[in-house]
């Protein structure tokens, strides 16, 4: 599992953990992520990180409590996606024949991990791809196939794109391909590893699977999967606790008359004050929600302050800032960790001049 990247899309919450470690509906989207991976039958995963890389061992431990085995491996310097997975190959197990899955460490996916490895293995081919549809593929991997399911192109993040069938971020390689990946320098898998075996006529097949999917890259996306997942629109065995309109972790306190709903999750310890609305938003641990305060579509940070009366609408608050009474802060403003907004600094008027 790919669990290396910055996640610089989603500054300024990945400053102070991974993407891959954000908590989505109350748990680290990796732990979402394996849950899946064990569920469809998986043992043993190793964890190729880098960027911050002690937080996941410090989490995830040795896996046993995820019901898993877990191994990491740090890269010194980011080695890209080929060449984090060529990284891992010296814990592989399993001969040069044998199917490896790859997941990209930030998709909430409700692929059938076990399909994918039935069709790699029915076809023989070398790398099987999940792909997946959607709106604007420009973003992604496009990946034309012809009519039998074989690759013909691979085009990471194409302005032009002839698809809008796309890379989905999880693979199965032949073990032999991964040995074979140039060790000791950044290669990616996306610009040099799938264009160089397309162009030497390897057999690399893309397996369509259109259930939920989500790159939690952006902040808007964040919010979105966090809420699927609290909604129970995506399934995963690690929500820490029941499907529902909201989820409130452990040792939260939230107003009796407080409303919550549209898939909210509330961190634990965090506080929502008398009469606040929460709708369809992240509120991180040990956050505090003032009284009247209306928060949607927003991600709170770990920490942070938010004042009586205070209106966010897809907004991200960083860790630890303060949002003192009054301000009003609109779609895709983003206040930094630990910043101080004082009362009444931002409003919005309908009924300027
Ligand atoms: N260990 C390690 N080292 N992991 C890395 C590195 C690295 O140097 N660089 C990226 N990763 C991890 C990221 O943490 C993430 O889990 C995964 O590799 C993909 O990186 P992103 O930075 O999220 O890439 P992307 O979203 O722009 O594009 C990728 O995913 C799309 C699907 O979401 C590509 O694979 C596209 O082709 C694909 O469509
Ligand atoms: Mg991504």
């Amino acid at each position: 599992m790919l669990v290396g990247g910055q996640g610089s899309r989603l500054r300024p919450l990945t400053m102070s953990a991974p993407k891959p470690m954000l908590p989505v509906a109350g748990v680290p989207v990796t732990a979402h992520m394996l849950a899946r991976a064990r569920d469809a039958g998986i043992t043993r995963v190793v964890l190729a990180t880098s960027y911050r890389a002690e937080v996941f061992e410090d989490y995830f431990g040795d896996g046993s409590a995820h019901g898993l085995e877990l191994e990491y491996v740090t890269e010194t310097e980011p080695l890209g996606t080929g060449g984090a997975i060529r990284n891992v190959a010296p814990k592989l197990r399993g001969g040069p024949d044998d199917p490896i899955v790859i997941f990209n460490g930030d998709i909430l996916s409700g692929l059938d991990i076990a399909a994918l490895v039935r069709r790699h293995q029915q076809t023989g081919a070398a790398v099987t791809l999940h792909l997946t549809e959607v709106g604007d593929p420009r973003a992604f991997g496009v990946v034309p196939t012809d009519a039998d399911g074989r690759v013909t192109q691979f085009l990471e993040k194409t302005p032009d794109p002839p698809t809008n069938r796309i890379n989905a971020g999880c693979y199965v390689f032949r073990r032999s391909v991964i040995d074979e990946i140039p060790a000791g320098r950044p290669v990616s898998v996306e610009r040099e590893i799938f264009p160089g075996m397309l162009a030497a006529g390897t057999l690399v097949v893309g397996y369509v699977d259109s259930t939920y999917w989500l790159d939690l890259g952006t902040p808007d996306a964040f919010v979105q999967g966090s809420r699927d997942l609290v909604t129970g629109r995506i399934g995963s065995s690690a929500l820490p606790g029941p499907v529902g309109d909201w989820l409130v972790l452990p040792d939260a306190t939230v107003a009796t008359d407080a409303k919550l709903g549209g898939g909210s999750v509330v961190g634990v310890g965090a506080v929502v004050g008398d009469g606040a609305t929460i709708d369809g938003s992240v509120i991180f641990d040990g956050a505090v929600i003032g009284e009247g305060a209306v928060v949607r579509a927003s991600v709170v940070g770990a920490g942070a302050v938010i004042g009586a009366g205070v209106a966010l609408d897809g907004v991200v608050v960083g860790d630890g800032a303060r949002i003192d009474p009054d301000n009003e802060l609109r779609a895709g403003a983003r206040v930094f960790p630990g910043a101080v907004l004082g009362a009444g600094a931002i409003r919005f008027s309908s009924d300027r001049g």
